[in-house]
């Protein structure tokens, strides 16, 4: 692959590249692995899926890419206890790569407090050994990367859970094609990627979604600040027009930052005039105006295209300013303080 690449695995000495290109992989082997651990349909309310960071996002993503054919509620909860009026006909999915993520084991807890249907997804840790013990299913997670490149893995069982439970219907096929769309695009996507890297380098990217794109903004935001170790936000249209735009107007002071811009071809047309109005609203204030149309077939195709484009960005990024991606030592610094306080 091409010679930017070659720039990327100068830093990349825990391999994440070789991670997050493996994504057609792990899309296929999630379907495999959710058919491999039997799990069983249930008729629930609605679907809650439990986790924090790299765990969490997969569920987002899939919330976005079932949109409208969403027949139950499906919410994505990221803290200690899950909402007050969760009944027992919810079904809960908590999702934690380690299986020792303490805000996920204390929903876990507390879906068996109230009874309702729990599913699991990990690779190990408490989290497998409570759910084991309960006879609760789990679908096993391939060991060895770092939780945010299983992103695969946390949408595809995300998206069977959801079918399981009646929430929506099943996606192995678009997830399947996807697979394919991306190992054909991954060429071009890591060549585009360093051409958007070339352009954020050296400000503060500040990414912008709408409707599909929402949780891949986000997604591009934590893969910059934990693969390139550098500051990055989010937001979504329209809200973003009715205060953040604001800050854009003044004179010099969005110098430090530059805007990617997220559209997707199923946007509801005032979201897309929105955002080409805004892009050219800012771009006197801003270093840089960055537009990206997700490229694609389905839903799907065009998210995890959007979503493997922006991780490329991160590691181009990270090596620009000569950082390994691989490790976050913050987080596992905090992660420390707090088992033994
Ligand atoms: O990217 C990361 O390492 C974090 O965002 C983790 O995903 C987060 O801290 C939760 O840990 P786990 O995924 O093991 O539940």
């Amino acid at each position: 692959m091409s010679d930017s690449l070659a720039r990327i695995r100068e830093v990349d000495s825990s391999g994440q590249l070789d991670d997050v290109l493996a994504l057609p992989e792990h899309l296929r082997d999630a379907l495999w692995r959710v058919e491999s651990a039997g799990l069983e349909p249930a008729e629930a309310t609605g679907l809650i899926v439990c986790g924090m960071g790299g765990s969490a996002s997969g569920g987002l993503l899939a919330r976005a890419a079932l949109g409208d054919s969403l027949g139950l509620p499906m919410l994505i909860f990221r803290d200690y206890e899950l909402p007050p009026w969760t009944a027992p006909d919810r079904a809960i999915l908590c999702s934690s790569y380690s299986g020792d993520t303490e805000e996920t084991l204390a929903c876990f807890e507390a879906a068996e407090a109230i009874g309702a249907i729990r599913y699991a997804m990990t690779t190990g840790g408490a989290l497998a050994a409570a759910a084991r013990q309960a006879n609760v299913p789990v679908v096993g997670l391939p060991a060895g990367l770092q939780p945010r490149h299983s992103i695969g893995y946390g949408f595809t069982v995300a998206c069977e859970v959801a079918a399981l439970v009646g929430a929506a219907p099943g996606l192995r096929t678009e997830i399947d094609t996807a697979a394919a769309h991306l190992e054909q695009g991954a060429e071009t996507l890591a060549a585009r990627a360093a051409e958007i890297a070339d352009r954020l380098a050296g400000f503060t990217p500040v990414i912008y979604g709408c409707d599909l794109t929402v949780p891949v903004a986000y997604r591009w935001k934590t893969q910059i600040n934990e693969n390139a170790k550098q500051h990055a936000f989010q937001n979504q249209l329209p809200e973003l027009d009715h205060n953040e735009i604001v800050g854009w107007t003044r004179d010099g002071d969005g110098a430090g930052f530059a805007a990617v811009f997220l559209t997707d071809s199923d946007q509801h047309p005032r979201q897309r005039e929105r955002a080409e109005l805004t892009a050219t609203l800012i771009e006197p204030a801003a270093s840089a105006v960055i537009r990206v149309e997700t490229e694609g077939g389905t839903r799907v195709e065009r998210m995890l295209w959007a979503v493997m484009l922006g991780d490329l960005v991160s590691l181009h990024l990270a090596a620009r300013n000569g950082v390994d991606p691989g490790p976050v030592d913050a987080i596992e610094r905090l992660k420390g303080e707090l088992e033994r306080s």
